[in-house]
Protein backbone atom coordinates (compact mmCIF):
# COMPACT_ATOMS: atom_id res chain seq x y z
CA UNK A 1 0.00 0.00 0.00
CA UNK A 2 1.11 3.88 -0.72
CA UNK A 3 1.61 6.13 1.96
CA UNK A 4 -1.93 7.66 2.76
CA UNK A 5 -1.81 11.27 2.55
CA UNK A 6 -4.07 13.67 4.80
CA UNK A 7 -5.12 16.63 2.85
CA UNK A 8 -6.71 20.21 4.09
CA UNK A 9 -9.82 20.15 2.07
CA UNK A 10 -12.53 23.10 1.92
CA UNK A 11 -16.31 21.42 1.07
CA UNK A 12 -18.28 24.07 -0.13
CA UNK A 13 -21.99 23.59 0.99
CA UNK A 14 -23.60 21.17 4.06
CA UNK A 15 -26.75 20.21 2.31
CA UNK A 16 -27.02 16.64 2.19
CA UNK A 17 -24.08 16.27 -0.68
CA UNK A 18 -21.73 18.12 1.76
CA UNK A 19 -22.03 16.33 5.20
CA UNK A 20 -21.41 12.93 3.28
CA UNK A 21 -18.60 14.39 1.50
CA UNK A 22 -17.62 15.50 5.04
CA UNK A 23 -18.16 12.82 6.37
CA UNK A 24 -16.08 10.55 3.96
CA UNK A 25 -13.61 12.77 3.90
CA UNK A 26 -12.82 12.44 7.47
CA UNK A 27 -12.95 8.93 7.49
CA UNK A 28 -10.10 8.70 4.99
CA UNK A 29 -8.12 11.24 7.23
CA UNK A 30 -8.83 13.91 5.68
CA UNK A 31 -8.83 17.46 7.48
CA UNK A 32 -12.23 19.30 6.79
CA UNK A 33 -13.76 22.41 6.56
CA UNK A 34 -17.16 22.75 5.73
CA UNK A 35 -18.61 26.25 4.77
CA UNK A 36 -21.86 26.97 4.49
CA UNK A 37 -23.74 30.51 4.23
CA UNK A 38 -27.05 29.16 6.38
CA UNK A 39 -27.23 28.70 9.53
CA UNK A 40 -28.14 25.13 9.62
CA UNK A 41 -27.40 21.79 7.73
CA UNK A 42 -29.85 20.21 5.30
CA UNK A 43 -29.75 22.64 2.07
CA UNK A 44 -32.73 22.24 -0.24
CA UNK A 45 -34.52 20.25 2.99
CA UNK A 46 -34.47 23.59 5.14
CA UNK A 47 -38.54 25.03 4.04
CA UNK A 48 -38.81 28.49 4.42
CA UNK A 49 -41.78 30.85 3.68
CA UNK A 50 -39.76 33.31 1.84
CA UNK A 51 -39.72 33.91 -1.81
CA UNK A 52 -37.38 36.20 -4.05
CA UNK A 53 -38.21 39.60 -4.74
CA UNK A 54 -37.84 38.69 -8.71
CA UNK A 55 -40.79 35.83 -9.04
CA UNK A 56 -38.65 34.33 -11.93
CA UNK A 57 -35.56 35.38 -10.73
CA UNK A 58 -34.23 36.59 -13.91
CA UNK A 59 -32.32 39.41 -12.07
CA UNK A 60 -28.72 38.68 -11.54
CA UNK A 61 -28.50 40.62 -8.04
CA UNK A 62 -31.68 39.58 -6.17
CA UNK A 63 -31.06 38.07 -2.70
CA UNK A 64 -31.13 34.64 -3.08
CA UNK A 65 -33.13 32.24 -1.13
CA UNK A 66 -31.77 28.80 -1.37
CA UNK A 67 -34.73 26.72 -1.04
CA UNK A 68 -37.24 25.75 -3.50
CA UNK A 69 -39.43 23.62 -1.51
CA UNK A 70 -43.26 24.13 -1.23
CA UNK A 71 -44.84 23.90 2.15
CA UNK A 72 -46.80 20.58 0.99
CA UNK A 73 -44.13 18.85 -0.57
CA UNK A 74 -43.70 15.26 0.11
CA UNK A 75 -40.89 12.83 -0.78
CA UNK A 76 -41.24 11.47 -5.08
CA UNK A 77 -39.27 8.70 -3.87
CA UNK A 78 -39.77 5.93 -0.79
CA UNK A 79 -37.63 6.49 2.27
CA UNK A 80 -35.50 3.56 1.89
CA UNK A 81 -34.97 4.01 -1.79
CA UNK A 82 -33.64 8.05 -0.63
CA UNK A 83 -31.86 6.58 2.23
CA UNK A 84 -28.14 6.80 2.41
CA UNK A 85 -26.36 3.06 2.89
CA UNK A 86 -24.46 4.09 5.98
CA UNK A 87 -27.50 5.57 7.82
CA UNK A 88 -30.86 4.04 7.07
CA UNK A 89 -33.68 6.46 6.65
CA UNK A 90 -36.10 4.78 8.86
CA UNK A 91 -39.52 5.65 10.72
CA UNK A 92 -38.75 6.93 14.26
CA UNK A 93 -41.99 6.46 16.44
CA UNK A 94 -41.03 9.51 18.24
CA UNK A 95 -43.96 12.23 18.26
CA UNK A 96 -42.61 15.20 15.94
CA UNK A 97 -41.50 12.89 13.34
CA UNK A 98 -43.55 11.40 10.33
CA UNK A 99 -43.17 8.10 9.42
CA UNK A 100 -45.04 7.89 5.89
CA UNK A 101 -42.65 5.91 3.49
CA UNK A 102 -42.67 9.42 1.28
CA UNK A 103 -42.54 11.94 4.00
CA UNK A 104 -43.28 15.29 4.27
CA UNK A 105 -39.94 17.63 3.75
CA UNK A 106 -39.50 18.18 7.23
CA UNK A 107 -38.61 14.09 7.90
CA UNK A 108 -35.88 14.71 5.67
CA UNK A 109 -34.40 17.37 6.96
CA UNK A 110 -34.34 15.92 10.51
CA UNK A 111 -32.91 12.88 9.13
CA UNK A 112 -30.06 14.84 7.73
CA UNK A 113 -29.82 16.93 10.94
CA UNK A 114 -29.40 12.98 12.89
CA UNK A 115 -27.08 11.90 9.78
CA UNK A 116 -24.92 15.30 10.75
CA UNK A 117 -25.33 14.55 14.71
CA UNK A 118 -24.64 10.73 14.62
CA UNK A 119 -20.91 11.30 12.84
CA UNK A 120 -20.34 14.90 14.43
CA UNK A 121 -20.29 16.52 11.12
CA UNK A 122 -21.18 19.74 12.63
CA UNK A 123 -18.38 20.66 14.43
CA UNK A 124 -16.62 21.09 11.07
CA UNK A 125 -19.06 23.23 9.64
CA UNK A 126 -18.68 27.05 9.64
CA UNK A 127 -22.57 28.59 9.72
CA UNK A 128 -23.66 31.83 8.52
CA UNK A 129 -20.31 31.85 5.93
CA UNK A 130 -20.78 32.40 2.72
CA UNK A 131 -17.84 31.33 0.00
CA UNK A 132 -17.30 34.24 -2.44
CA UNK A 133 -13.84 33.08 -4.19
CA UNK A 134 -12.58 30.03 -5.07
CA UNK A 135 -9.17 30.01 -7.64
CA UNK A 136 -5.99 28.00 -7.66
CA UNK A 137 -2.83 30.00 -6.18
CA UNK A 138 0.61 29.81 -7.99
CA UNK A 139 1.93 27.52 -5.46
CA UNK A 140 -1.14 25.01 -6.57
CA UNK A 141 -2.95 25.03 -3.31
CA UNK A 142 -6.83 26.34 -3.67
CA UNK A 143 -7.47 29.99 -2.39
CA UNK A 144 -11.05 30.21 -0.50
CA UNK A 145 -12.12 33.75 0.42
CA UNK A 146 -15.20 33.63 2.67
CA UNK A 147 -17.69 35.57 4.14
CA UNK A 148 -19.11 35.71 7.71
CA UNK A 149 -22.89 36.86 7.31
CA UNK A 150 -23.03 40.02 9.81
CA UNK A 151 -19.47 40.66 8.81
CA UNK A 152 -19.45 41.64 5.30
CA UNK A 153 -16.38 43.86 5.54
CA UNK A 154 -14.23 41.27 6.81
CA UNK A 155 -13.49 38.09 4.21
CA UNK A 156 -11.41 35.97 5.46
CA UNK A 157 -8.88 33.76 2.67
CA UNK A 158 -7.71 30.71 3.51
CA UNK A 159 -5.70 27.92 1.34
CA UNK A 160 -6.39 24.19 0.88
CA UNK A 161 -5.12 21.26 -1.24
CA UNK A 162 -8.41 20.45 -2.46
CA UNK A 163 -12.06 21.84 -2.74
CA UNK A 164 -15.36 19.95 -3.04
CA UNK A 165 -18.24 21.60 -4.57
CA UNK A 166 -21.19 20.59 -2.88
CA UNK A 167 -23.28 23.67 -3.18
CA UNK A 168 -26.88 22.34 -5.30
CA UNK A 169 -28.49 22.70 -8.23
CA UNK A 170 -32.00 24.07 -7.86
CA UNK A 171 -31.61 27.54 -6.67
CA UNK A 172 -31.22 29.17 -10.03
CA UNK A 173 -34.46 29.40 -12.12
CA UNK A 174 -34.71 28.58 -16.07
CA UNK A 175 -37.19 30.11 -17.43
CA UNK A 176 -39.41 29.52 -20.98
CA UNK A 177 -38.68 32.03 -23.45
CA UNK A 178 -41.94 32.68 -24.54
CA UNK A 179 -42.55 35.31 -27.25
CA UNK A 180 -44.32 38.51 -26.31
CA UNK A 181 -44.07 37.58 -22.58
CA UNK A 182 -42.52 40.86 -22.20
CA UNK A 183 -45.57 42.90 -23.13
CA UNK A 184 -48.03 40.61 -22.04
CA UNK A 185 -50.24 42.07 -18.73
CA UNK A 186 -49.99 38.96 -16.77
CA UNK A 187 -48.03 37.82 -13.65
CA UNK A 188 -45.25 35.13 -13.92
CA UNK A 189 -43.65 33.02 -11.60
CA UNK A 190 -41.21 30.38 -11.55
CA UNK A 191 -41.78 27.43 -9.52
CA UNK A 192 -38.38 28.06 -7.43
CA UNK A 193 -40.90 30.90 -5.53
CA UNK A 194 -44.18 28.93 -5.32
CA UNK A 195 -45.30 28.19 -1.73
CA UNK A 196 -49.09 27.86 -1.39
CA UNK A 197 -51.82 27.76 -3.86
CA UNK A 198 -53.56 30.61 -2.04
CA UNK A 199 -52.27 33.55 -4.65
CA UNK A 200 -53.99 31.71 -7.22
CA UNK A 201 -57.41 31.79 -6.05
CA UNK A 202 -60.12 32.01 -8.61
CA UNK A 203 -56.97 32.14 -11.62
CA UNK A 204 -56.55 31.45 -14.52
CA UNK A 205 -53.25 29.50 -14.75
CA UNK A 206 -50.97 28.23 -17.39
CA UNK A 207 -48.11 25.92 -16.26
CA UNK A 208 -45.30 25.04 -18.37
CA UNK A 209 -43.04 22.12 -17.85
CA UNK A 210 -44.04 18.32 -17.17
CA UNK A 211 -41.62 17.51 -14.40
CA UNK A 212 -42.64 16.24 -10.96
CA UNK A 213 -43.08 19.36 -9.57
CA UNK A 214 -45.24 20.12 -12.33
CA UNK A 215 -47.35 17.31 -11.28
CA UNK A 216 -47.86 18.00 -8.18
CA UNK A 217 -48.01 21.75 -7.80
CA UNK A 218 -50.53 22.03 -10.89
CA UNK A 219 -53.22 19.08 -8.71
CA UNK A 220 -52.33 21.74 -5.64
CA UNK A 221 -53.24 24.72 -7.41
CA UNK A 222 -56.42 23.46 -9.53
CA UNK A 223 -58.04 22.92 -6.28
CA UNK A 224 -58.41 26.74 -5.55
CA UNK A 225 -57.90 28.10 -9.07
CA UNK A 226 -60.60 28.61 -11.66
CA UNK A 227 -58.62 26.89 -14.38
CA UNK A 228 -54.91 24.87 -15.17
CA UNK A 229 -53.34 24.48 -18.27
CA UNK A 230 -50.52 22.62 -18.37
CA UNK A 231 -48.17 23.27 -20.91
CA UNK A 232 -45.40 20.73 -22.35
CA UNK A 233 -43.76 19.45 -25.32
CA UNK A 234 -44.89 16.58 -24.52
CA UNK A 235 -48.86 17.22 -25.49
CA UNK A 236 -48.35 17.05 -29.25
CA UNK A 237 -51.63 15.97 -30.91
CA UNK A 238 -54.18 18.68 -31.49
CA UNK A 239 -56.71 17.75 -29.29
CA UNK A 240 -57.36 19.54 -26.48
CA UNK A 241 -56.91 17.13 -23.16
CA UNK A 242 -58.46 17.21 -20.02
CA UNK A 243 -57.01 15.45 -17.20
CA UNK A 244 -59.11 12.60 -15.86
CA UNK A 245 -60.09 13.01 -12.44
CA UNK A 246 -60.53 17.03 -12.58
CA UNK A 247 -63.08 18.66 -13.86
CA UNK A 248 -60.19 22.16 -14.43
CA UNK A 249 -57.35 21.02 -15.12
CA UNK A 250 -56.14 20.88 -19.50
CA UNK A 251 -53.04 19.10 -21.21
CA UNK A 252 -51.88 21.47 -23.70
CA UNK A 253 -49.00 21.55 -26.05
CA UNK A 254 -46.19 23.79 -25.80
CA UNK A 255 -47.62 27.86 -25.68
CA UNK A 256 -46.62 29.79 -28.82
CA UNK A 257 -46.85 33.28 -27.49
CA UNK A 258 -47.89 35.38 -25.09
CA UNK A 259 -50.09 38.23 -25.94
CA UNK A 260 -50.82 42.12 -25.29
CA UNK A 261 -54.83 40.99 -24.85
CA UNK A 262 -53.90 38.63 -21.99
CA UNK A 263 -54.32 35.92 -23.93
CA UNK A 264 -51.94 32.92 -24.63
CA UNK A 265 -51.53 31.25 -27.53
CA UNK A 266 -50.68 27.25 -27.69
CA UNK A 267 -49.74 25.43 -30.69
CA UNK A 268 -52.03 24.45 -33.00
CA UNK A 269 -54.04 27.67 -32.97
CA UNK A 270 -55.81 27.34 -29.16
CA UNK A 271 -56.18 29.99 -27.08
CA UNK A 272 -57.18 31.54 -23.56
CA UNK A 273 -56.94 34.93 -21.65
CA UNK A 274 -54.89 33.88 -18.67
CA UNK A 275 -53.51 35.33 -15.40
CA UNK A 276 -50.38 33.73 -14.41
CA UNK A 277 -47.75 31.78 -16.28
CA UNK A 278 -45.84 29.66 -13.59
CA UNK A 279 -42.80 28.27 -14.87
CA UNK A 280 -41.82 24.42 -13.72
CA UNK A 281 -39.07 25.02 -15.79
CA UNK A 282 -36.47 23.74 -13.98
CA UNK A 283 -32.93 24.97 -12.90
CA UNK A 284 -29.29 26.02 -14.18
CA UNK A 285 -26.34 25.23 -12.99
CA UNK A 286 -24.50 28.42 -11.40
CA UNK A 287 -21.06 28.55 -9.23
CA UNK A 288 -20.59 32.08 -9.33
CA UNK A 289 -18.12 31.79 -6.63
CA UNK A 290 -15.38 29.16 -8.83
CA UNK A 291 -12.36 30.90 -10.47
CA UNK A 292 -11.15 28.22 -12.75
CA UNK A 293 -9.09 30.38 -15.48
CA UNK A 294 -11.98 29.20 -17.87
CA UNK A 295 -11.24 25.43 -17.78
CA UNK A 296 -14.39 24.46 -16.12
CA UNK A 297 -17.51 25.96 -17.54
CA UNK A 298 -21.38 26.05 -17.78
CA UNK A 299 -22.18 25.79 -21.45
CA UNK A 300 -26.16 25.31 -22.06
CA UNK A 301 -26.25 23.57 -18.81
CA UNK A 302 -23.15 21.29 -19.29
CA UNK A 303 -20.59 21.76 -16.26
CA UNK A 304 -17.41 20.18 -18.27
CA UNK A 305 -15.08 18.92 -19.14
CA UNK A 306 -15.86 16.75 -15.81
CA UNK A 307 -14.57 12.85 -15.30
CA UNK A 308 -17.37 10.82 -15.07
CA UNK A 309 -19.44 14.18 -13.91
CA UNK A 310 -17.10 14.64 -10.74
CA UNK A 311 -13.28 15.90 -11.87
CA UNK A 312 -11.85 18.30 -14.29
CA UNK A 313 -9.45 16.24 -15.92
CA UNK A 314 -6.44 18.80 -15.64
CA UNK A 315 -7.45 19.71 -11.84
CA UNK A 316 -7.98 16.47 -10.33
CA UNK A 317 -8.09 15.53 -8.18
CA UNK A 318 -7.82 18.57 -6.66
CA UNK A 319 -11.14 20.09 -7.40
CA UNK A 320 -14.09 17.85 -7.46
CA UNK A 321 -18.00 18.23 -7.46
CA UNK A 322 -20.71 16.27 -5.31
CA UNK A 323 -23.93 15.68 -6.62
CA UNK A 324 -24.53 17.29 -9.85
CA UNK A 325 -26.27 14.10 -11.86
CA UNK A 326 -30.42 14.40 -12.01
CA UNK A 327 -33.18 11.80 -12.32
CA UNK A 328 -31.36 9.66 -9.48
CA UNK A 329 -31.76 8.79 -6.00
CA UNK A 330 -29.15 11.88 -5.29
CA UNK A 331 -28.71 10.88 -1.59
CA UNK A 332 -27.09 6.95 -1.84
CA UNK A 333 -24.89 8.32 -4.36
CA UNK A 334 -23.34 11.14 -3.02
CA UNK A 335 -22.04 8.23 -0.70
CA UNK A 336 -20.33 6.88 -4.02
CA UNK A 337 -18.65 9.90 -5.26
CA UNK A 338 -17.11 11.11 -1.92
CA UNK A 339 -15.86 8.32 -1.07
CA UNK A 340 -14.05 7.45 -4.03
CA UNK A 341 -13.10 11.53 -3.96
CA UNK A 342 -11.73 11.01 -0.49
CA UNK A 343 -10.07 7.61 -1.84
CA UNK A 344 -8.32 9.42 -4.30
CA UNK A 345 -7.18 12.23 -2.32
CA UNK A 346 -4.95 10.04 -0.36
CA UNK A 347 -3.81 7.96 -2.62
CA UNK A 348 -5.68 4.95 -1.77
CA UNK A 349 -7.29 5.01 -4.71
CA UNK A 350 -5.65 6.11 -8.29
CA UNK A 351 -6.95 7.76 -11.24
CA UNK A 352 -6.48 7.68 -14.86
CA UNK A 353 -4.14 10.36 -16.48
CA UNK A 354 -5.67 13.35 -17.36
CA UNK A 355 -5.33 12.93 -20.84
CA UNK A 356 -6.85 9.85 -20.36
CA UNK A 357 -9.37 11.54 -18.13
CA UNK A 358 -10.22 13.85 -20.92
CA UNK A 359 -10.53 11.20 -23.76
CA UNK A 360 -12.72 9.39 -21.51
CA UNK A 361 -14.93 12.83 -21.51
CA UNK A 362 -15.11 13.60 -25.03
CA UNK A 363 -16.15 9.80 -26.01
CA UNK A 364 -19.13 10.68 -23.29
CA UNK A 365 -19.81 13.98 -25.33
CA UNK A 366 -19.54 12.29 -28.46
CA UNK A 367 -22.12 9.95 -27.52
CA UNK A 368 -24.82 11.88 -26.31
CA UNK A 369 -24.29 13.76 -29.42
CA UNK A 370 -24.63 10.75 -31.83
CA UNK A 371 -27.87 9.42 -29.53
CA UNK A 372 -29.35 13.02 -30.26
CA UNK A 373 -29.23 13.79 -26.41
CA UNK A 374 -28.97 18.20 -26.25
CA UNK A 375 -26.06 19.70 -24.29
CA UNK A 376 -28.29 20.91 -21.51
CA UNK A 377 -29.03 17.20 -20.85
CA UNK A 378 -25.55 15.91 -20.21
CA UNK A 379 -25.98 15.37 -16.29
CA UNK A 380 -29.68 13.75 -17.08
CA UNK A 381 -28.43 9.91 -15.49
CA UNK A 382 -31.76 8.84 -16.47
CA UNK A 383 -31.13 4.89 -16.85
CA UNK A 384 -27.99 4.14 -15.84
CA UNK A 385 -27.32 5.81 -12.36
CA UNK A 386 -26.95 2.39 -11.02
CA UNK A 387 -24.50 1.11 -13.37
CA UNK A 388 -22.64 4.40 -12.43
CA UNK A 389 -22.73 3.77 -8.60
CA UNK A 390 -21.27 0.62 -9.12
CA UNK A 391 -18.65 1.91 -11.43
CA UNK A 392 -17.35 4.03 -8.67
CA UNK A 393 -17.77 1.26 -6.15
CA UNK A 394 -15.37 -1.52 -8.02
CA UNK A 395 -12.90 1.50 -7.86
CA UNK A 396 -13.39 2.14 -4.14
CA UNK A 397 -13.24 -1.95 -3.56
CA UNK A 398 -17.22 -1.21 -1.80
CA UNK A 399 -20.28 -3.30 -1.80
CA UNK A 400 -22.61 -2.26 -5.31
CA UNK A 401 -26.36 -0.79 -5.15
CA UNK A 402 -28.40 -3.51 -2.93
CA UNK A 403 -30.76 -4.76 -5.69
CA UNK A 404 -33.99 -3.76 -4.14
CA UNK A 405 -33.00 -0.67 -4.36
CA UNK A 406 -32.64 -0.58 -8.21
CA UNK A 407 -36.14 -2.35 -8.16
CA UNK A 408 -37.51 0.05 -5.66
CA UNK A 409 -36.32 3.44 -8.05
CA UNK A 410 -38.29 1.13 -10.66
CA UNK A 411 -41.27 1.01 -9.12
CA UNK A 412 -41.46 4.45 -7.52
CA UNK A 413 -41.20 5.92 -10.78
CA UNK A 414 -43.69 3.73 -12.73
CA UNK A 415 -45.78 4.87 -9.80
CA UNK A 416 -45.11 8.42 -10.05
CA UNK A 417 -46.39 8.22 -14.04
CA UNK A 418 -49.23 5.73 -13.42
CA UNK A 419 -50.61 7.43 -10.43
CA UNK A 420 -49.35 10.57 -9.55
CA UNK A 421 -52.55 11.08 -7.67
CA UNK A 422 -51.81 8.15 -5.14
CA UNK A 423 -48.55 6.68 -5.46
CA UNK A 424 -47.24 8.22 -2.43
CA UNK A 425 -50.08 6.16 -0.40
CA UNK A 426 -50.55 2.90 -2.07
CA UNK A 427 -47.76 0.42 -3.30
CA UNK A 428 -47.23 -2.92 -4.54
CA UNK A 429 -43.30 -3.33 -3.67
CA UNK A 430 -43.88 -4.14 0.43
CA UNK A 431 -41.57 -7.38 -0.41
CA UNK A 432 -38.46 -5.13 -1.32
CA UNK A 433 -39.40 -3.17 1.70
CA UNK A 434 -38.99 -6.21 3.65
CA UNK A 435 -36.01 -6.81 2.01
CA UNK A 436 -34.25 -3.27 2.55
CA UNK A 437 -35.37 -3.56 6.47
CA UNK A 438 -33.06 -6.96 6.90
CA UNK A 439 -30.64 -4.67 5.22
CA UNK A 440 -30.71 -1.92 7.37
CA UNK A 441 -30.84 -4.13 10.52
CA UNK A 442 -27.79 -5.55 9.68
CA UNK A 443 -26.82 -2.01 8.88
CA UNK A 444 -27.26 -0.29 12.02
CA UNK A 445 -25.91 -3.30 14.01
CA UNK A 446 -22.46 -2.28 12.13
CA UNK A 447 -23.03 1.41 12.90
CA UNK A 448 -20.06 2.83 15.19
CA UNK A 449 -16.94 0.46 14.26
CA UNK A 450 -15.61 2.90 12.05
CA UNK A 451 -15.45 6.41 12.60
C1 LIG B 1 -38.54 20.59 -5.05
C2 LIG B 1 -37.53 19.50 -4.86
C3 LIG B 1 -37.92 18.23 -4.50
C4 LIG B 1 -37.01 17.20 -4.31
N1 LIG B 1 -37.45 15.98 -3.92
C5 LIG B 1 -36.57 15.00 -3.66
C6 LIG B 1 -36.99 13.73 -3.14
O1 LIG B 1 -38.18 13.48 -2.97
N2 LIG B 1 -36.05 12.80 -2.86
C7 LIG B 1 -34.72 13.03 -3.04
O2 LIG B 1 -33.92 12.16 -2.73
N3 LIG B 1 -34.29 14.21 -3.55
C8 LIG B 1 -35.17 15.20 -3.85
N4 LIG B 1 -34.74 16.41 -4.32
C9 LIG B 1 -33.33 16.58 -4.68
C10 LIG B 1 -32.51 17.30 -3.61
O3 LIG B 1 -31.94 18.37 -4.25
C11 LIG B 1 -31.49 16.38 -3.00
O4 LIG B 1 -32.18 15.45 -2.19
C12 LIG B 1 -30.44 17.03 -2.12
O5 LIG B 1 -31.07 17.84 -1.15
C13 LIG B 1 -29.38 17.81 -2.84
O6 LIG B 1 -28.39 18.09 -1.90
P1 LIG B 1 -27.12 19.00 -2.22
O7 LIG B 1 -26.31 18.98 -1.00
O8 LIG B 1 -26.52 18.59 -3.49
O9 LIG B 1 -27.69 20.47 -2.47
P2 LIG B 1 -28.46 21.44 -1.47
O10 LIG B 1 -29.35 20.70 -0.59
O11 LIG B 1 -29.02 22.48 -2.34
O12 LIG B 1 -27.30 22.06 -0.56
C14 LIG B 1 -26.38 22.98 -1.03
C15 LIG B 1 -25.89 23.81 0.15
O13 LIG B 1 -24.83 24.66 -0.30
C16 LIG B 1 -24.97 25.91 0.33
N5 LIG B 1 -24.28 26.91 -0.51
C17 LIG B 1 -24.53 27.20 -1.80
N6 LIG B 1 -23.67 28.13 -2.23
C18 LIG B 1 -22.83 28.42 -1.19
C19 LIG B 1 -21.72 29.29 -1.05
N7 LIG B 1 -21.28 30.07 -2.05
N8 LIG B 1 -21.10 29.33 0.16
C20 LIG B 1 -21.54 28.55 1.19
N9 LIG B 1 -22.59 27.70 1.08
C21 LIG B 1 -23.22 27.64 -0.10
C22 LIG B 1 -26.45 26.13 0.42
O14 LIG B 1 -26.80 27.07 1.40
C23 LIG B 1 -26.95 24.72 0.73
O15 LIG B 1 -27.03 24.50 2.12
C24 LIG B 1 -35.65 17.45 -4.52
C25 LIG B 1 -35.24 18.74 -4.90
C26 LIG B 1 -36.15 19.76 -5.06
C27 LIG B 1 -35.68 21.12 -5.45
C1 LIG C 1 -43.13 32.79 7.80
O1 LIG C 1 -42.52 31.94 8.74
C2 LIG C 1 -42.21 32.58 9.98
C3 LIG C 1 -41.52 31.58 10.88
O2 LIG C 1 -40.53 30.88 10.21
C4 LIG C 1 -43.49 33.10 10.63
O3 LIG C 1 -43.16 33.78 11.82
C5 LIG C 1 -44.24 34.03 9.68
O4 LIG C 1 -45.47 34.38 10.22
C6 LIG C 1 -44.46 33.36 8.33
N1 LIG C 1 -44.99 34.32 7.40
C7 LIG C 1 -46.03 34.05 6.61
C8 LIG C 1 -46.45 35.14 5.70
O5 LIG C 1 -46.59 32.97 6.60
C1 LIG D 1 -33.43 12.10 -19.62
O1 LIG D 1 -32.95 11.04 -20.38
C2 LIG D 1 -33.92 10.05 -20.70
C3 LIG D 1 -33.20 8.85 -21.32
O2 LIG D 1 -32.25 9.26 -22.22
C4 LIG D 1 -34.96 10.66 -21.60
O3 LIG D 1 -35.93 9.68 -21.96
C5 LIG D 1 -35.62 11.80 -20.86
O4 LIG D 1 -36.53 12.47 -21.71
C6 LIG D 1 -34.61 12.78 -20.33
N1 LIG D 1 -35.29 13.63 -19.39
C7 LIG D 1 -35.41 14.91 -19.56
C8 LIG D 1 -36.24 15.69 -18.60
O5 LIG D 1 -34.85 15.43 -20.46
Amino acid sequence: MPPIAARDVAVIGAGAAGLVAARHLRREGHFVVVFERESQVGGTWIYTNKTEPDPIGVDPNRPVVHSSLYASLRTNLPREAMSLREYPFVAKKTGHRDPRRFPGHREVLEYLKDYATEFAIGELVRFDTEVSRVSQGENGKWEVRSIKRKEEEHHLDEAFDAVVVCTGHYTDPRIAQIPGADRWPGKQIHSHNYRTPEPFQDQVVVIIGSSASAVDISREIASVAKEVHIASWSTSNEEDQSLPGFTNIWLRPMVESANEDGSISFQHGFKISADIILHCTGYKYSFPFLDTKGIVTVDDNRVGPLYKHVFPPSLAPWLSFVGLPWKIAPFPQFEFQSEWIAGILSGRISLPSPDEMMKDVEAFYASLQASGVPKRYTHNMTGYQFEYNDWIATQCGSPKTEEWRKKMYSAASLGRKERPETYRDEWEDDDLVLQAYQDFTKQISFKGESY
